[in-house]
């Protein structure tokens, strides 16, 4: 039923500072934008510059991995025309994918090169915080090396006070670790779930956006995204073939929304809950991924299509938590 105009007016001028109900304007759209079920997003359209790309790197062949990592600010796009003013790992918003097999040693060096402190909680690597998760001042470096004992897709993010704010910033992204033993054939792909909460004139120049605390500690994100940028796995969705095992590496950065992984037309065959190494639960239609998590899933699609693939929180799914798996 429509509210009249005047008393809706009233109701918002009644509403007390308190309420975070949306403004009246602020109404569910009536017409789809998506042709298939859960699609939240048009399929296809174009964006520039290109999204990233979404394909696990391939799994590790050394033994010993020489990381280097430098932290710094950085503007990106999280949505089509939305700049944001991003604190970052290599400049990029998830940070690069890191993976190595049960066994391996990563040799690590942090580089900050930002004007405050910077730090690297890696969830993949065990140790003493106090040691190895130290704030590395500007234009200072850490190094140290640790060994990947427990197969899983984890979670890495600055953990520098107040992590809330770096990690909302864009300061995180995914470590896979294989298990000596190969997982079975599959197309591999990586998707870090995270949200923006954007302060418009907050970067830069008045055309960036940053944080708004404000809205951060409301848990009301404008963007909520797959690698960083809302729907762009629906403007440039991921190719898959029909009957073909897919594998997604779901980590989830938050900071606050838990992702409700679901494949629209699909049930996970297998999913492998956090590190599990066996899989946790067989024959599911969708598994939260804790903030701060990761799970492993594996989905066949069974015939040509378009699948989306989404947070089936379904608020953060219409801000930009969709993706579509194309099916040939
Ligand atoms: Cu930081
Ligand atoms: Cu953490």
């Amino acid at each position: 039923m429509r509210i009249p105009l005047i008393l809706s007016c009233l109701l918002v001028a009644c509403t007390p500072a308190a309420d975070h109900r949306p403004p009246a304007k602020e109404q569910a759209p009536t017409t789809s934008p998506a042709n298939v079920s859960h699609g939240e997003a048009p399929i296809g359209a174009t964006e520039t510059p290109p999204p990233v790309d979404a394909a696990a790197p391939a799994r590790a062949t050394a033994k010993l991995h020489k990381v280097r990592l430098e932290m710094m600010d950085t503007v990106v796009t999280i949505a089509e025309g939305v700049r944001y003013h991003a604190w970052t790992f290599a400049g990029r918003v998830p940070g690069p994918v890191l993976r190595v097999t049960v066994g391996d040693t990563v040799d690590f060096t942090l580089i900050n090169r930002a004007m405050m402190p910077h730090s690297m909680d890696c969830h993949a690597a065990e140790g003493a915080p106090s040691r190895v998760y130290t704030n590395v001042m500007p234009n200072d470096s850490l190094h140290y090396r640790w060994v990947a004992k427990v197969a899983g897709a984890f979670m890495y993010h600055c953990g520098t006070a107040p992590a809330a704010a770096h990690i909302a910033n864009g300061m995180y992204g995914a470590v896979i670790v294989d298990p000596v033993r190969p997982r079975p054939a599959a197309r591999e792909y990586v998707l870090v779930q995270s949200e923006f909460y954007t302060l418009p004139g907050a970067g830069a120049d008045s055309a960036t956006t940053s944080l708004d605390w404000p809205k951060f500690l409301s848990l009301a994100p404008d963007h909520v995204t797959f690698n960083g940028r809302g729907g762009q796995y629906a403007t440039h969705p991921l190719p898959a073939k029909a009957g073909e095992l897919v594998r997604f590496y779901v980590v989830n950065a938050g900071p606050n929304r838990v992702s409700a992984f679901h494949v629209v037309g699909g049930i996970f065959e297998r999913v492998f809950l956090d590190a599990r190494a066996t899989p946790t639960l067989e024959g599911v239609q969708t598994v939260n991924v804790p903030v701060g998590g990761g799970a492993i899933f594996e989905v066949r699609p069974p015939e040509a299509g378009d699948y989306p693939f989404v947070s089936h929180a379904f608020a953060d799914a219409t801000k930009g938590a969709v993706g579509i798996l194309k099916v040939e």
